[in-house]
């Protein structure tokens, strides 16, 4: 069996996501994860499973360009076979971007291309969505406009307020990105150019699992 692929995790908040993705290790392993707040919460869960974790708190740098410089050398210093934003909230650089293009993936709240930024929840109430959902891409220079990997779909109940949709997408955004990063380290789903492929019958077990 091929040794799992190491992932590097980038978030800055709670990281719940984190959590999930943690528990599934397996065809994965996560390497390391690096947060930009000193007090994330995520970075909690990553030492209680004692996994090494790296803070870049904004203070600490004359700039925020600096702050950023010294994460993307964090992470090339790791050498990750993907880098997995998980409630990052930094804009990336194009440059970084371009350097990591096909390994850099980011969990997005919303059936993209529905509702990037931010908000989303809000956004498909206000627009009368009866679908709403998460999707994990690949991350490119645009704010949540790279190649779509995976996505997991639920209703729209009409008793649903902003929170109570927010919580429902995010059960299930763990247990899309969990699944689609296992999918990534196998090698079922790659990018070629800008077009995502995966081996047949992935498609189908995704439609399958996440009611597409
Ligand atoms: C999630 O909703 C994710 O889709 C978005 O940021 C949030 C992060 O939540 N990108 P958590 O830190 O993983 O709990």
């Amino acid at each position: 069996m091929n040794s799992p692929a190491r992932i590097v995790v980038l978030i800055s908040g709670r990281g719940s996501n984190l959590k999930s993705i943690i528990a599934h290790q397996g065809a994965y392993e996560v390497a390391a994860i690096i947060s930009d707040k000193a007090d994330a919460a995520g970075l909690v869960v990553g030492k209680e499973e004692q996994i090494a974790c790296f803070s870049f708190a904004r203070e600490n740098y004359s700039s925020k360009a600096a702050q950023k410089s010294a994460i993307y050398e964090k992470v090339r210093e790791i050498s990750p076979d993907f880098v997995a934003l998980a409630g990052f909230m930094q804009i990336i650089e194009a440059a970084f971007v371009e350097e990591f293009f096909g390994k850099l993936v980011n969990i997005h709240p919303s059936l993209l291309p529905e509702f990037p930024g931010l908000h989303t929840h809000q956004r498909a109430l206000d627009a009368g969505a009866k679908k709403h959902g998460c999707t994990v891409h690949y991350v490119d220079a645009g704010v949540d406009s790279g190649p779509i990997i995976a996505q997991a779909s639920c209703c729209v109940l009409p008793e649903d307020n902003e929170h109570s949709l927010a919580s429902r997408v995010l059960e299930i955004e763990h247990k899309l990105y969990p699944w689609a990063l296992a999918q990534l380290a196998q090698g079922n789903i790659w990018i070629e150019g800008r077009t995502v492929r995966m081996k047949e019958g992935v498609r189908e077990e995704m439609r399958g699992k996440f009611s597409l």
